[in-house]
């Protein structure tokens, strides 16, 4: 169903929450003087429609996958490059997962890029190439969550859904002065989000509370003064806005080691190798190197099991990189082989090929290899 930007939200009378009422605070205005907020402030982005628009479900499936762990100013470039790449849906469907992988490398969380694929490709098949409308279909497709299907249900079709991520949980908890600790408060704050949200214009609203939390509601000195729904806000009433949402203490990150194997050829061409498919980086590219385990010994035993033999040197420094899970330090080493170098068994030699080193640029290396790359040609220059 196209929107109508012109039709103004119904008056809601979402007042008689118990939340509410405990915290004294009837936010049934909420929407109307959020939407207002929105109608003058919004930013512009590439895949949001403009005032008066109708939105594009491509770009908004599109965006809302690159949006998942990754903040609007690195999304922006990346998107901007699909679009021009693949213009419909359908293009990126014909695509290769080859292709879509290194269009993707650098943004990171990369099973995303092959579900974004697997996704296209089951639209392009069993849906005309035309996005299903609702949550409860948008949900059974690979790479959309709960979030992602509300996000787009709202966005692109204007569906009374109430997508809830990071910010939308701190808007929420503020709004209602909710002091349990996340993660424990998620059901709640959904639940509560879901009860402020307007039977129309549900996609501005969704997206204007994206907008508030991250230019006034932000998780630091939030800006109460400016913000157009702190009437109704317990948090800022109470004093404690800035200190919400609470959270458990997160375990401590592990630390991993590892080591990787530079080797440059005599005729500038580098060893690269494709990870096996699902897990970590999966299917991506990478400089051959050891399993990443948490004895720190690792580097030290690496040269038991190079990809090439010959004179290997250890570089100084290290190479670091963190991830959702852990913390990585890996240890380079490099060696220049003649042309003619064979591979050892340690190499997998079916997963390997040469590339020039000016070649990588059309490679799906993720961030943690192009620094291994960096820091091995560093020492060559
Ligand atoms: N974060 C997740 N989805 C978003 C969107 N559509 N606009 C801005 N920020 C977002």
């Amino acid at each position: 169903m196209a929107r109508s930007v012109s039709l103004a939200p119904e008056p809601a009378n979402y007042g008689d929450n118990p939340k509410n009422i405990i915290a004294n605070r009837n936010n049934s205005a909420l929407p109307a003087s959020l939407l207002k907020w929105y109608d003058g402030e919004q930013r512009e982005l590439p895949w949001r429609a403009k005032k008066g628009e109708i939105p594009n479900p491509y770009h908004v499936w599109l965006s809302e996958i690159m949006l998942q762990q990754t903040v609007v100013k690195t999304v922006i470039p990346y998107f901007n490059k699909f679009i021009t790449l693949w213009p419909e849906l359908t293009d990126l469907a014909n695509a290769s997962t080859d292709e879509i992988r290194t269009a993707w490398a650098g943004l990171g969380y990369y099973s995303r890029a092959a579900n974004l694929h697997k996704c296209a490709i089951i639209i392009r098949d069993e849906y005309e190439g035309k996005l299903p409308i609702f949550e409860e279909e948008l949900i059974t497709l690979p790479g959309i969550g709960p979030y992602t299907a509300a996000a787009i249900a709202a966005i692109a079709f204007d569906e009374t859904a109430t997508p809830v991520d990071g910010n939308i949980e701190r808007v929420v908890a503020r709004q209602f002065a909710i002091e349990t600790p996340l993660p424990k408060a998620k059901t709640e704050l959904k639940q509560l989000a879901s009860t402020l949200t307007p039977p129309r214009r549900a996609g501005d609203y969704a997206q204007a509370l994206m907008d508030l939390g991250a230019r006034i509601c932000t998780p630091k000195n939030p800006s109460c003064l400016l913000c157009p729904i702190s009437k109704s806000c317990a948090g800022y009433h109470q004093g404690i806005a800035p200190l919400l949402p609470k959270r458990s203490a997160k375990k401590p990150k592990p630390t991993r080691y590892g080591a990787a194997f530079f080797v440059l050829r005599e005729d500038a061409k580098i060893l690269l190798r494709q990870r096996k498919e699902g897990g970590l980086l999966g299917g991506m590219t990478e400089i051959p190197g050891t399993d990443w385990n948490e004895k720190e010994a690792v580097a030290e035993n690496a040269l038991k099991s190079p990809p090439v033999n010959g004179e290997w040197w250890q570089l100084p420094g290290i190479v670091k990189h963190t991830f959702t899970h852990f913390h990585l330090e890996l240890t380079v080493f490099r060696i220049i082989a003649p042309k003619k170098a064979e591979l050892t068994l340690f190499a997998d030699a079916d997963r390997c090929k040469w590339v020039h080193r000016d070649e990588l640029k059309s490679q799906a290396l993720p961030s943690i290899m192009r620094k291994v790359i960096d820091h091995a040609l560093k020492t060559l220059n």
